[in-house]
């Protein structure tokens, strides 16, 4: 699945930059909070208006503290995931049981230093792992190849039936690095400037999706 992230659109216009990628599987939507990454984006109230013009289903990112607090509420307006960061949870079980009860798909998100083997007790409760290929906070980084063994593991969990999640890669996602987050296993794939950055961002998804699968 191809999941563009709205970071990188242009927030003056985000009803008709929607339109713009109706052909992806999911919108990533990217929440931060100035406190567990330095940047600030949107909160609920327009995760909410995005979500009644969006084509596609919302793919929440929660670059946020005290995500058990506020991670239902993005399940509850309808969002399909809600992925929440590892190491701003206290009791991640408990967010992914909230997350689920309010609807929507949990994802458990990992920065590049922070390990699988850490939360592997864990994951059975989620749906989805993300794994940062960039420190989280920004769009338009370099992607971090060394990160991929992570992906790769968890890869090598799942098809021995022992996890069952989306494998999703964020950050310096473009036609040339989706090749090698493919390979290492990952299915679903976020790309801020990638396309965003192009000047069709429907051919910038089909491209994309054409390299996944070779
Ligand atoms: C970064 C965000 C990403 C970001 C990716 O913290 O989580 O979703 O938008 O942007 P690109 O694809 O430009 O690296
Ligand atoms: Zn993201």
């Amino acid at each position: 699945m191809i999941a563009p992230s709205l970071l990188s659109a242009d927030f003056a216009r985000l009803a008709d930059e929607t339109a713009r990628i109706a052909d992806a599987d999911w919108l990533h939507v990217d929440v931060m909070d100035a406190h567990f990454v330095p940047n600030l984006t949107l909160g609920r109230p327009v995760v909410e208006a995005i979500a009644r013009v969006s084509p596609v289903p919302l793919d929440c990112h929660l670059m946020i503290e005290d995500p058990e607090r506020w991670a239902p509420g993005y399940a509850e307006l309808g969002a399909r995931n809600v992925t929440v960061h590892a190491e701003a949870c206290t009791d991640p079980p408990a967010v992914a049981r909230d997350i689920r009860a309010a609807g929507a798909l949990a994802g458990l998100a990992l920065k590049p230093g922070t390990p699988l083997e850490a939360y592997l007790d864990v994951l059975p409760d989620f749906d989805t792992l993300l794994v940062m290929t960039v420190e989280p906070g920004f769009g338009g980084q370099a992607f971090m190849a060394k990160v991929l063994p992570k992906v790769r593991e968890a890869r090598r969990l799942v098809d021995s039936g022992h996890l069952a999640l989306f494998l999703e890669v964020d950050g310096g996602i473009n036609a040339d690095t989706i090749e090698q987050a493919a390979d290492a296993g990952a299915d679903v794939f976020v790309a801020g400037s990638a396309v965003y950055g192009a000047a069709d961002p429907a051919a910038a998804i089909a491209a994309l999706r054409a390299r996944a699968r070779t």
